[in-house]
């Protein structure tokens, strides 16, 4: 007992600890309800206009049954609530504020762990990396996906279907009318996005690097079996908490190798190779995008889930949900690595299996062909680039093509549905302006929109290029992360519309035909862009963040360092 961290400030006989249990009394609490027991934060980010995480306030009651059932003190503590959709100018900019709030809410409170609440994009590698950073025992439950919804009689997921009906908008071949009738029905319950999106990507990355209870992540938001989760969690945590089960303790080399042989079988969101940088980076695994590539070698898509294959998380889950899926490449992951439940992953696969084999595909008859990331190097991307092709056109795998150069955001929406656009279905379109640096927070803007009079005509796909990101439910062959990006004096910055690019994904190559002196010619007539002068938060940020295939973390977060426990006087 005297071992727990809580009673740093709760034990000695002096004034400062009688404050702080005066304190804790004024809330109600008996002296036995916070003198003799683990206490136990509920790190929340729930909030009224965070949808996917709409039901982790009653989640949060479930996890302190299970906190006091097992002889723990719960106490819920809000932090920053990331909705993906909702939040501008994007999550991205934040994700790093909510992973500095985790780990300063863990150290500047008496608490001895913590139990997570979150699922939407940002929110779980923003809550790892705080908990890798802050080193107290914790287990993180993830929201859970929300159910799926059907239309005219065709599954339809979250931000996939968005986007292809949008596609069908756009070309005259869907009315205003069911335009507007769609909205109620591709987010039906409170949960995250029920494609492979970022979330469910991260989620189950979470799971296989065994920060969750065995397959916690793909219980749907709205099952029962939710709810126990969360209630079990809570009882777990408080033996984790006597066991000293910290991340330090398990998080390491092996078990970031076998979130990536996960995220390449998943058929996982672009956005995964950004966040495994980060959290591996919080946990002293130094990883690059060469890494990511060599790990996922041989690993196929199995997970037959839209965008990549056509089935939603729901049914991912009937079939087995995570373990189904990692028994079918036991082969490629480290065994031997512990989890939040105190058994090794091998120990926590014993008996699973898997009940669907179309939605958990077996190895002989992969989702793709593809891969799920395949990484780029060229003189237009020095650093790298990535790109999914398991969610790209087979045809436009090796390609070259016409640049079309939007600068910003603002200029692709004035020019892209231009009647006059000099543009064909072999343009490569490309976006520029859009990284960490240059939006500022690297939004979500990689999918570029197809131009309006080629969608009239039929064309659904095309080579995209920036230095932006893509939602993890977008498909097509959409080149991402360019580093370094424009804003940063990438070679990005210094293309102009007609300039001939060759991508070869096989090779791993994308390169525009220019000579370095023409690059070095025009590179001396570069002025970067100058946006409105920073303050606050943001110029935090662009003080601070590095490029895509560094991670985005902030230079002074990134790497191990002792946690720094507070000074109590
Ligand atoms: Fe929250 Fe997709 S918007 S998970």
């Amino acid at each position: 007992m005297d071992d727990l961290r809580s009673r740093r400030w709760l034990a000695p006989d002096n004034t400062r600890s009688f404050a702080h249990r005066q304190r804790l009394q004024q809330m109600g609490l008996r002296r036995e309800e916070f003198m003799s027991r683990p206490l136990i934060a509920i790190v929340n980010t729930w909030s009224d206009l965070s949808p996917c995480h709409a039901h982790l306030r009653e989640r949060a009651e479930a996890v302190k049954r299970g906190i006091l059932q097992a002889g723990g003190m719960p106490f819920e503590l809000p932090a920053l609530s990331l909705g993906e959709v909702l939040v501008k100018p994007t999550t991205m900019l934040y994700r790093n504020l909510l992973s500095m709030e985790v780990e300063e809410l863990l150290r500047s409170l008496p608490v001895d762990g913590a139990v997570l609440l979150g699922g939407c994009d940002k929110t779980v590698p923003g809550l790892l990396m705080g908990a890798l950073s802050a080193d107290l025992p914790c287990i993180f439950v993830p929201a859970g996906p929300m159910l799926n919804d059907r239309y005219r009689g065709e599954k339809v997921g979250a931000g996939t279907h968005t986007r292809k009906f949008w596609d069908e908008r756009q070309s005259g071949h869907l009315s205003g009318r069911e335009w507007i009738a769609l909205e109620s029905h591709m987010s039906r319950t409170p949960g995250t996005c029920n494609t492979m999106g970022t979330a469910s990507t991260m989620t189950l990355i979470a799971e296989a690097m065994g920060f969750t209870l065995p397959n916690a992540a793909s219980i749907p938001a709205m099952d029962s079996a939710h709810t126990r989760m969360a209630s079990e969690s809570g009882a777990r945590i408080v033996d984790m908490v006597w066991e000293d089960l910290k991340p330090s303790t398990f998080f390491n080399e092996k078990t970031v190798a076998n979130g990536i042989a996960t995220y390449m079988a998943i058929g996982g969101s672009t956005n995964a190779a950004i966040h495994l940088i980060a959290i591996a980076g919080r946990g002293n695994v130094p990883l690059s995008l060469d890494d990511i590539q060599r790990l996922g070698e041989g690993v196929p898509v199995l997970a037959n889930v839209l965008p990549s294959g056509s089935n939603l998380m729901e049914d991912f889950y009937y079939a087995g949900g995570l373990l189904a899926l990692l028994q079918r490449i036991h082969d490629k992951l480290a065994l031997d690595c512990m989890t939040v439940n105190g058994h090794t992953l091998g120990d926590n696969l014993e008996g699973a299996q898997c009940e669907d084999n179309e939605v958990v595909r077996p190895r002989s008859q992969p989702v793709s062909a593809a891969r799920a990331l395949a990484v780029l190097r060229g003189n237009l991307a020095p650093s790298g680039a990535v790109i999914k092709p398991s969610a790209a056109s087979e045809h436009f795998l090796k390609h070259s093509g016409r640049a079309l150069v939007f600068d910003s955001m603002a200029d692709l929406n004035a020019r892209i549905d231009d009647p006059e656009l000099d543009v064909d279905a072999n343009t490569i379109l490309v976006l520029r302006n859009g990284g960490p640096l240059g939006a500022p927070g690297m939004p979500e803007w990689g999918n570029l929109p197809i131009p309006k009079k080629l969608l009239e005509k039929g064309v659904r796909d095309m080579v995209r290029i920036s230095d932006s990101r893509m939602s993890g439910t977008h498909y097509g062959t959409c080149v991402l992360h360019v580093a370094p990006e424009a804003a940063a004096g990438g070679p990005l910055a210094l293309i102009r519309t007609g300039d001939v690019i060759d991508l070869d994904v096989a090779a791993g190559r994308l390169d525009v035909r220019l000579s370095d002196e023409e690059l070095a010619q025009r590179r001396a007539q570069w002025r970067p862009v100058v946006n409105m002068p920073p303050r606050g938060y943001t110029k935090l940020f662009l003080d601070h963040v590095t490029q895509a295939n560094e991670g985005c973390d902030f230079d002074f977060l990134a790497g191990w360092h002792e946690p720094v426990e507070p000074s109590i006087y």
